[in-house]
């Protein structure tokens, strides 16, 4: 697949399955976060990468998090809420690492580790690998933060969630270009 091919057809897959990315795909998926646009090379990111075993203990850490909330939470919910990192054999989390910069502002870098991961969706879709970004109000809670080891100048960006694409690829709604570009 060329580029204009995957930039033209990336889709998200909400669906995964075994197996994760083979090693050599996603080292290439990582390699693509790094060529995020980067005002000042600031690098203004880490990942996590979370898999096997360790989606069981964020799984448990959304519950935890979830009940905080409410205490209140179904038994059915429950399971519901520990499952959400089993749907898929890997998920990736970007973390805006913001930095002091009199030229870069924190906004900026926050924008750097979402181009950082748009990059890995279209390195994972260039290679038929499934992904899907996924936030949720997991991904902004102060316990799920510090559960993962974030520090006080760290934001999660994003779950990326990366597996085999199971069932059909979904449909692709093309927009007019007019609709969205105009001259001025
Ligand atoms: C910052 C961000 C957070 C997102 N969070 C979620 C989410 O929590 N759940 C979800 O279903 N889709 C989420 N999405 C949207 C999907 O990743 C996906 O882009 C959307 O379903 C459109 O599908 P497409 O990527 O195939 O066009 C998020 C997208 C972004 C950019």
């Amino acid at each position: 697949m060329n580029a204009l091919e995957a930039l033209h057809g990336r889709t998200s897959a909400p669906r995964l399955t075994e197996p994760a990315p083979s090693a050599g795909a996603l080292e290439n998926i990582f390699r693509s976060a790094f060529r995020a646009a980067d005002h000042g090379l600031l690098r203004p990111w880490r990942f996590l990468v979370i898999r096997n075993e360790a989606r069981e203990r964020l799984g448990q850490l959304f519950v935890a998090a979830s009940q905080a909330g409410d205490e209140s939470l179904s038994p059915e919910r429950i399971t519901s809420i520990r499952n959400k990192p089993l749907r898929a054999p890997m998920i990736v989390v970007t973390i805006a690492s913001l930095k002091e910069h009199p030229k870069v502002p924190a906004c900026e870098q926050e924008y750097s580790a979402a181009c950082a991961t748009q990059n890995m969706l279209l390195a994972a879709h260039a290679q038929g690998v499934g992904a899907m970004w996924r936030t949720g109000a997991m991904a902004y809670h102060p316990l799920i933060a510090r559960g993962l080891g974030l520090v006080d100048a760290e934001k999660i960006i994003g779950f990326l969630y990366l597996g085999t694409i199971a069932g059909p690829r979904k449909s692709q709604s093309v927009p007019e270009i007019d609709d969205y570009f105009q001259e001025w």
